[in-house]
């Protein structure tokens, strides 16, 4: 586990224990809608596709995308990885069908390729690491992403568009992030900067020319 991982692994793991299986549990704050708002930004990269697929959620926590999914009747087929054994055992009890893994993402030989894989959360807080480490964590984490996913990807990052900024979070500049996405990665990039928590949503696709109409090859 690099260091970065391990300062998130000892907060969020002490933030479920207080607080568990709420969005306070994973540190998102009191407001579930303000949970379910970024669940549905995630979901939408599956948008074009009728249904089916395969999606890993990256730091599942304690399984609330699978509970949105099934709120929301998705058929979509999901595998879930959390680095916090609390909460991947919680994720399990809520949903026995689905699997869990419990693990470092970033340790992971093989990934396995999945339909869409996304990420909500990781790249949110920073805790007592610095910028630097950060933005190096950042681009590991988002090329390994990248290189789970057949279709597409969403990850979400603290906005810099704020008038004030949290010692503890981790906020980076939307239009260099998609350069970098767009340099190392793919063109087929879309943001979403528009809805109301002070952060944005990154969709990394492969060739959605290849995938036919809506950019989806399956459904
Ligand atoms: C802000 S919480 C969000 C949890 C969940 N995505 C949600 O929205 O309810 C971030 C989660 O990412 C997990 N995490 C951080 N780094 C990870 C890694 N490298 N591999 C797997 N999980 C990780 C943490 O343990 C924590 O549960």
């Amino acid at each position: 586990m690099t260091g970065v991982t391990q300062l998130l692994h000892d907060h969020y793991r002490a933030t479920f224990l207080a607080h568990g299986a709420t969005s306070q549990g994973v540190d998102w704050g009191p407001r579930e809608e303000a949970a379910r708002l970024r669940q549905d930004v995630m979901l939408a990269v599956v948008d074009g596709c009728r249904s089916g697929g395969t999606l890993l959620d990256v730091g599942c926590g304690y399984g609330a995308l699978a509970d949105r999914i099934v709120e929301r009747g998705l058929d979509l087929d999901y595998v879930g990885i959390d680095v916090v054994a609390e909460m991947v055992a919680e994720a399990r009890r809520r949903h026995p069908g689905r699997r869990f893994i419990h693990g470092d993402f970033l340790s992971l030989a093989d990934p396995g390729g999945f339909d869409y894989v996304v990420c909500n959360g990781i790249l949110t807080q920073k805790l007592a690491a610095t910028t630097l480490e950060m933005n190096a964590h950042a681009r590991r984490l988002i090329a390994a992403l990248f290189a789970a996913c057949r279709r597409g990807v969403a990850f979400n990052v603290m906005t810099t568009h704020v008038n004030y900024q949290a010692d503890n979070l981790y906020y980076r500049n939307p239009a260099e992030l998609v350069a970098w996405c767009m340099s190392e990665l793919t063109p087929w990039v879309r943001l979403d900067h528009a809805y109301p928590l002070w952060e944005y949503t990154v969709y990394l696709h492969r060739d959605l020319a290849r995938q036919g109409p809506g950019g989806c090859g399956h459904g």
